[in-house]
């Protein structure tokens, strides 16, 4: 089989995983990964082609990630953009230096000769910069091939090899041609065939697992969200039983969930799933945990004690599956990353390292929207594909402050109201999740003739592709009335609604 992948060196860019996406978009697997990565791994992984990340920091900062400069020699095509530019710039001899005119945001870039790199597109065209280092002096076997507006590099191709330079980001929805720059990378460059398509993937993620597991036994953690489901049924398909399928009733559910999602799992998706109770070890474990952090770590580790507890009935099992995501992975990602930890979600930085079980993760490095698309090559029922996502940690995010059984109820009954009501009026297909958070605070209000001192409840609802950035999605007044009117006449317990109208960044989806 022919090098069929793209590997994204992720020097801590904002946009890494956009450049991720849109490779796949042109239809070339691409996965993104750490600049310790060896050029050993590359061959052994039959890597196709590099694109080097951009990233915050300058190359001659002393804590500046660096790449194995034999990865250079291989022979690769490879595309650095802004950091990665500087960085073969600089391998290659060249002088980097930070300048006093920066060039950020939407500039444009003359093209100073033809190359295949900017096969139709037009000799000036508008570009996005975020970068204050510049290449002073051509690297060694460089030439320029398109300008800044402040005439520096913006474009170097080496004369012989495929190395490609940029300074700006092609991924970016703001560099108009962009889309043509990475595809005439991926085809005109590296000669990549573009026929990645989610069948493929499925093939090659059946042939992964059989390889893997060797017929040793593997435990399938279903939730019933999208993730998890498209994941058992790839699975069920690759390895029949061998696949374990549990259901964890970790007492973090919504109304009726336990119920409602073993039957859809059972009947409707035909996996074997077996139901199991954890919620006492689950709200024991969290009694009296306020800090959102230490609650995500504490639900990993009892999820951990639950699969290991469940593993001890079976012979031979050795693995435990997780639908984790791409965004789940970037935003837990640890000191060993050039990212910032924002949440440890609970599949990937919230496990503690003593697990036995060994991880499968099939889809670590896709977006939600790709897996939707497998899970519809796959047949996974709409009702299941078009489910609101829901987190590992469940309501346990969704209750600032400590977790008790009472304001479990409150938050259940909330939520079963809003999300009722959104399905009624049509909104739940149209919004990308909505949810509802319980808050710790008493607020005055009056019913009847009585004063009530109860708690508040926020209503969320973002739009989001991904989830890595939200709107905040204006529902209609007559919607959001009646679920404040429904909420505070039949949850007793809760005397006022407020709406959250934060979108991502600054703010997360969920609250903790
Ligand atoms: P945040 O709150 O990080 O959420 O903006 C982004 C998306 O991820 C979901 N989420 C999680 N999913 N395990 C998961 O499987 C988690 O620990 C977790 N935390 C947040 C969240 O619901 C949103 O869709």
């Amino acid at each position: 089989m022919a090098n069929d992948k793209v590997w994204i060196i992720d020097f801590g860019s904002q946009y890494t995983q956009l450049i991720a996406r849109r490779v796949r978009e042109l239809s070339v697997f691409s996965e993104i990964v750490l600049p310790h990565v060896k050029p050993a791994e590359i061959h052994d992984n039959r890597v196709a082609a590099l694109i080097l990340s951009g990233g915050p920091a300058s190359v001659y900062d002393k804590e500046a990630p660096d790449l194995d400069p034999a990865i250079f020699e291989m022979g690769l095509p490879i595309l650095g953009i802004c950091y990665g530019f500087q960085l073969m710039s600089r391998h290659f001899g060249a002088r980097v230096h930070s300048e006093n005119r920066r060039e950020y945001g939407r500039s444009n870039i003359t093209l100073l000769q033809k190359s295949p790199l900017f096969k139709g597109v037009p000799d000036r065209t508008t570009v996005w910069m975020s970068h204050g280092d510049h290449v002073d002096t051509l690297p060694t076997g460089f030439e320029i091939v398109a300008v800044s507006e402040n005439l520096a590099p913006a474009t170097l191709v080496h004369r012989q090899k495929a190395l490609i330079g940029l300074q700006f980001h092609p991924e970016v929805i703001h560099t108009v041609d962009g889309t043509k720059i990475l595809r005439n990378f991926l085809f005109e460059i590296a000669g990549l065939k573009g026929d990645w398509t989610p069948g493929r993937f499925i093939e090659q993620s059946i042939a992964q697992v059989r390889q893997l597991t060797n017929g040793g036994k593997v435990l399938v953690a279903l939730s019933g969200g999208v993730d998890s489901s498209v994941m058992g049924v790839l699975l069920y398909r690759a390895i029949g039983d061998q696949c374990v399928p549990v259901f964890i009733n970790h007492g973090l559910l919504r109304q009726d969930e336990q119920f409602e999602v073993v039957r859809i799992l059972k009947e409707d998706m035909g996996l074997p799933v077996r139901k199991y109770n954890y919620s006492y070890s689950f709200l024991k474990a969290l009694k009296g945990v306020t800090n959102p952090e230490q609650k995500r770590k504490i639900i990993g580790r009892e999820f951990i004690n639950a699969f290991e507890d469940i593993a001890s009935k079976y012979t031979n099992l050795k693995y435990l599956a997780q639908g984790t995501l791409y965004p789940d992975v970037i935003e837990s990602r640890s000191v060993k990353g050039p990212s910032q930890v924002i949440k440890s979600h609970h599949n990937v930085g919230g496990l503690p390292k003593r697990m036995k079980l060994e991880l499968i993760e099939p889809f670590r490095s896709l977006f939600k929207d790709e897996v939707r698309r497998i899970g519809a090559e796959l047949e996974v029922p709409v009702n299941i594909l078009n489910r609101h996502p829901f987190p590992g940690p469940g309501l346990g995010v969704r209750i600032i402050g400590e977790i008790t059984p009472h304001r479990l109820n409150l938050l259940r009954k909330a939520d079963s109201i809003f999300i009722s009501e959104i399905r009624a009026s049509g909104d739940y297909e149209r919004v990308w999740q909505a949810f509802t958070v319980l808050l710790p605070v008493k607020t005055v209000g009056v019913m009847g003739d009585q004063r009530t001192y109860e708690n508040v409840i926020a209503l969320r609802s973002v739009n989001s592709s991904d989830g890595m950035t939200a709107d905040w999605s204006p529902l209609s007044y007559p919607v959001l009335s009646r679920v404040a009117n429904r909420i505070v006449n039949e949850v007793r317990g809760i005397n006022r609604v407020v709406y959250d109208m934060t979108s991502k960044p600054p703010g997360t989806i969920e609250w903790e």
